[in-house]
């Protein structure tokens, strides 16, 4: 029997009980396709602070060096920022340190409108068009998040005389760099991705300002001719913002700067219903242990901390992240298509958590965390 590896990092807020949901998801999975998961359970975040000291312990790193893929939930607890420096914070001690140390340079973050959940999209369905099924794929390891120099340093006021004043004031600095290598190996694997899908990639860009959007710009046309089959068109970012209202359907692969899909990924996952159905991929290049392509796989969604412990958040994004960890780490299609077509059939049948049901529709029936990952199992079944 096929045994795989993953270290489980629940976090904070809401991540262990949607957690909880996609084992429960993965456990039906072992029994159903024949395989064994071993779970590796280890703190992050406020979580890895409050039993390690740090957002990242050493030995939920070392595990996740150990294992075949990281299922990852939310970290961070805004609430508790301010008692700690802001470098040792769960979003960049723990989640950005994951990215960059094994260079998960490419975040997959599939967006798609269920048919029964159009009343979900903000949009009215003259504007929804054929439909909405877009992936976003993110840098994840350049761009604004992560180039030299990032911080922030006093200076000190100039009157208009020219004399200095006394106001002590701030000046913070954030720098996005971005290479031709970075660009050229996310592009790749933004063009492979199209292909498998509608063959259409629109690489997002700020040319007609920023440096870094012309060299993105020139690379991507340059990788562009290795895939002929595959239509590109460059959109400038406010202009990408705004179709995606305007006409959501004309797009397939966004292919984005880091910060670009953050933000991108977001406005997105909020006209396909909610944040809280968006699960996302990050890969790197290189393989894992036993040859599997190494990845951490969570929900694009935050810690709500507002709404944790309730039995309310929405552990779907959470569960088809599972999914995309047996898709592309695994290569276990047949199981992960098996959730997507649970998670579509628990949604066609109108269960709902509260951030994707519509008061007016009344074949709506609301259920909480636990219910909706019992479902999923169901309709494994
Ligand atoms: C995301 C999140 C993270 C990001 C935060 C939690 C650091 O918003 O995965 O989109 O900005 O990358
Ligand atoms: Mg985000």
């Amino acid at each position: 029997m096929k045994k795989y590896q993953v270290a489980v990092l629940a976090g904070d807020g809401i991540g262990p009980e949607i957690m909880t949901e996609a084992l429960k998801v993965l456990r039906a999975v072992e029994k159903k396709f024949g395989m064994e998961f071993d779970f590796q359970e280890r703190p992050v975040g406020w979580a890895g602070i409050d039993a390690a000291g740090k957002a990242l312990p050493e030995d939920t790193l070392k595990t996740c060096t150990e294992v075949d893929a990281i299922l990852f939930g939310a970290v961070g607890l805004p609430g508790r920022d301010a008692t700690i420096p802001k470098e040792q914070r769960p979003e960049r001690a723990a989640l950005l340190a994951l990215r960059k140390h094994f260079e998960l340079f490419a975040n997959l973050r599939p967006v798609r409108l269920y048919p029964g959940l159009a009343h979900s999209c903000p949009l009215k369905d003259s504007r929804i068009g054929s439909g909405i099924d877009i992936l976003v794929m993110r840098e994840l390891t350049g761009g604004l998040y992560f180039g030299q120099p990032k911080k922030t340093e006093e200076y000190v006021e100039v009157e208009e005389d020219g004399t200095k004043g006394k106001r002590t004031l701030l000046r913070a600095t954030d720098t996005m760099v971005i290479d031709t290598e970075e660009i050229e190996r996310i592009a790749h694997v933004g063009f492979k991705a199209a292909r498998l899908r509608h063959k259409k990639l629109a690489s997002i860009d700020k040319a007609n300002v920023l440096e870094n959007g012309i060299l993105w710009r020139e690379v991507v046309t340059e990788v562009a001719k290795m895939y002929p089959d595959v239509q590109l068109t460059h959109v400038f970012v406010d202009n990408a913002a705004m179709q995606l209202i305007l006409n959501p359907s004309q797009f397939d692969v966004l292919l984005c700067e880091n910060m670009f899909g953050d933000i991108l990924s977001d406005e997105a996952a909020a006209l396909a219903g909610s944040l809280g159905l968006l699960p996302s991929a990050s890969l790197g290049e290189t393989s894992g242990q036993s040859g599997f392509t190494f990845g951490l796989y969570e929900p694009a969604g935050g810690s709500a901390p507002d709404i944790a412990g309730k039995n309310i958040a929405n552990p779907l994004a959470q569960i088809l992240s599972a999914a995309m960890m047996l898709r592309y780490s695994f290569k276990e299609e047949a199981a992960a298509k098996a959730i997507d077509s649970a998670v579509e059939k628990v949604i066609s049948a109108g269960w709902r958590t509260g951030d994707i049901c519509c008061e007016e529709d009344s074949r709506d029936k609301v259920i909480g965390t636990s219910q909706m990952g019992d479902a999923v199992v169901a309709a494994l079944e």
